[in-house]
């Protein structure tokens, strides 16, 4: 299934404005526009989605109050990406070649700033005020602070501990404050914004979680990346750990993964290494515990359609392919 598949028709009209809205953002210049529209194309639009349902999830909120944050966010997170790539030396992304690879690390740090000051641009300018701004700089620093911890300690095996600390930082933060702002957007009263901000939260480590599973075994033509990707540049992700703490060949797998180079064989030996053992159905059962606390924080005043949706992500988040 696809997120689409999972909502009702009003957010679905919703996601159909939105992508004319993404568009126009980067519209006004035309080399941003040719550098950025296919890298923007290929997006789940996970975060907004979130964001608009939360936002519409007693009322309906007008959609000229939730489009400018709901496109500041899918470019705030475009923005991390083209980044990460530059970090990682990635070559592709959503199914295109990333905009380090097609124009130079210069160039692509200038687009992914360009797209994360037309995002506050777009908060500014339409009188979101002092929490929503408040939210949105607090994630981006926490996004950052993340992704220095990983870059910090390339290829070096990390706690159980510090594993999570990571993904929440630089994923599950991300997902809750899309669905915090979506209730604060919509004044929903405090413990309403708690519990959804609680649901983003387990939905935002499972995602990664997974994620983490499809970097070593998804199909590369679905995710639209390479796998072995994180192994390759140093980040040391949930099914190593697991199969570190429970292969026979612990003691191969750990000298791959920490030698500091990492070759196609190593990523293919690492990958049997894994397979060996419980590793895969240990990630998955933790995504599924992480979604368990999720819909259990749902509260039970939600539209009954966006409570579905909110559902029905929570499903996909672990069934998802890409
Ligand atoms: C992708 O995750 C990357 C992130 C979740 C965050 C990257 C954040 C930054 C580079 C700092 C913030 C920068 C700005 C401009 C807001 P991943 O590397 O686990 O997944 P991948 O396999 O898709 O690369
Ligand atoms: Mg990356």
């Amino acid at each position: 299934m696809n997120f689409v598949a999972a909502l009702n028709e009003a957010a679905a009209k919703n996601l159909r404005t939105l992508e004319e809205q993404i568009r126009q953002a980067i519209s006004e210049d035309p080399f941003i526009f040719a550098a950025c529209e296919p890298l923007i194309r290929g997006g789940k639009r996970l975060r907004p989605m979130l964001f608009m349902l939360c936002a519409n999830a007693k009322t309906a909120c007008p959609p000229e109050k939730t489009m400018p944050l709901a496109t500041a966010l899918e470019l705030i997170h475009t923005a991390s990406l083209v980044h990460d790539d530059i970090i990682d030396t990635s070559k592709r992304r959503r199914g295109v070649e990333t905009a380090n690879s097609k124009y130079g690390a210069q160039i692509a740090v200038l687009i992914g700033d360009y797209l994360f000051a037309k995002a506050f641009q777009l908060v500014a300018e339409n009188d979101y005020g002092a929490e929503v701004s408040s939210i949105l700089s607090k994630l981006v620093k926490n996004l950052c602070v993340g992704e220095i911890m990983q870059d910090r300690s390339l290829f070096v095996v990390p706690t159980m501990t510090e594993y999570y600390t990571r993904i929440n930082l630089k994923t599950a933060i991300f997902l809750s404050s899309c669905c915090k702002l979506g209730a604060v957007v919509a004044k929903a009263p405090s413990r309403e914004v708690e519990n959804l901000t609680a649901y983003g939260a387990g939905l935002g480590l499972a995602f990664q979680i997974i994620d983490d599973l499809l970097d070593f075994f998804g199909d590369e033509t679905v995710t639209g990346k390479p796998h072995g990707g994180d192994l390759k540049s140093g980040v040391i992700t949930l099914p190593v750990i697991r199969a570190l703490e429970v292969s026979g060949d612990a003691d191969k797998l750990k000298a791959l993964v920490t030698r500091g180079e990492v070759t196609a064989e190593d990523i293919d030996a690492a990958i049997k290494i894994i397979r060996a053992t419980d590793a895969v159905d240990y990630c998955r059962t933790r995504a599924e515990a992480h979604i368990e606390a999720a819909r259990v924080n749902l509260p039970l005043t939600l539209k009954t359609s966006v409570s579905l949706a909110l559902e029905q992500i929570a499903d996909f988040v672990v069934d998802r392919t890409r």
